[in-house]
């Protein structure tokens, strides 16, 4: 874990950058658009509910729903026409809790109902198009850019809350799957696409997620307010080194938590020594073999 400071100078590489925020009306992604603005980016906003004033006025805004891919890619192809590319794109539409899995719901004949998926739609699915999305349109730019998720520190702890906590898990594995299928464009490797994908892990943030009885319940010095956040979101936009990474942020300061000195990374390789080498490895042969199979296959259906 690595601790970090995070000045305006940092953020400087933003300026006149093509961005796209989801749930940019309220908390943390509200609090990214006024921070991207102040640092000359061009914004496009997306939520299910409208932008305040001011920043209705000094954005572009789509109303989405981030679980429908018709409604994202109309999104993206808007925020085209407006700038011209798509530079960076901030995955941050999500909702709270909908179960915990526990509740013993039944129909009319007692037999038990499924439970809501609804959770894992917005914070999974929708983040999974908002991805899908984002590569493809970054790639059509030619310059590179990045993309962040909004994980959370349930993505790493023992949160009660499950589908929430199952959903942060999936966005931190979507963060470590996609960092080696990804590159920085400052590599000149030509195989990968040139997009760094890196994530935040808010701790507890005063934002419309949070009822006001959670904060009292806290109390005050307990949580951190989304200006805080927002400063590790435009860091790993702006900082064309930093691939791979999530900021957690708590009470005001800041941790890079998967690579940094005794990150979960550098921990995994520490808890299996030479067998996390293995498992690298190991599966990297099986997905190139899969890989060579499904091309025979390919060839081989084309020869029929
Ligand atoms: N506040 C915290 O303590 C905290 C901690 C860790 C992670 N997070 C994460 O931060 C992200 C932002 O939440 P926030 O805390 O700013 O809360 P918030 O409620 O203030 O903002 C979330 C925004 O997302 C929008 N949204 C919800 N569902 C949507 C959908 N289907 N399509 C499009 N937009 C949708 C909402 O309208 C809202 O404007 C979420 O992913 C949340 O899980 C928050």
């Amino acid at each position: 874990m690595t601790s970090l400071t995070i000045s305006p100078t940092d953020l400087q590489g933003i300026n006149d950058q093509v961005v796209i925020v989801t749930g940019a009306s309220s908390g943390i992604g509200l609090a990214t658009v006024q921070l991207l603005l102040r640092h000359g980016a061009k914004v496009f906003a997306s939520d299910l509910n409208d932008m305040p004033l001011p920043e209705a006025t000094q954005v572009s805004f789509m109303k989405v729903d981030v679980t429908s891919w018709d409604q994202q890619l109309a999104m993206f192809k808007a925020a085209v026409r407006a700038y011209g590319a798509v530079h960076h794109v901030f995955g941050n539409a999500g909702i709270t809790m909908s179960n915990t899995l526990l509740e013993d719901t039944v129909d009319e004949h007692g037999d038990p109902v499924p439970p809501s998926l609804k959770t894992i739609d917005v914070n999974v699915i929708g983040i999974l198009y908002t991805v899908k999305l984002g590569t493809h349109y970054i790639r059509q730019s030619g310059e590179g850019g990045s993309i962040v998720l909004t994980a959370s520190e349930s993505s790493f702890s023992r949160f009660q809350a499950t589908d929430y906590t199952v959903s942060k898990h999936g966005v931190l594995g979507l963060l470590r799957a996609l960092t080696t299928n990804l590159q920085p464009s400052t590599s000149t490797s030509t195989s990968t696409p040139r997009i760094r994908i890196n994530a935040i892990a808010p701790g507890w943030t005063a934002t419309g997620i949070l009822p006001s009885l959670v904060l009292d319940t806290l109390g005050p010095g307990a949580y951190q307010t989304p200006d805080v956040v927002a400063r590790s979101v435009v860091l790993l936009m702006a900082d064309k080194q930093r691939h791979g990474q999530m900021v957690y942020s708590n009470k005001g300061s800041y941790y890079e938590i998967e690579d940094g000195e005794r990150g979960f990374i550098q921990h995994g390789r520490e808890i299996l020594g030479e067998h996390y080498g293995d498992a690298i490895e190991g599966l990297r042969r099986i997905r190139e073999r899969m890989e060579e199979a499904k091309v025979r296959e390919e060839g081989g259906r084309g020869g029929e």
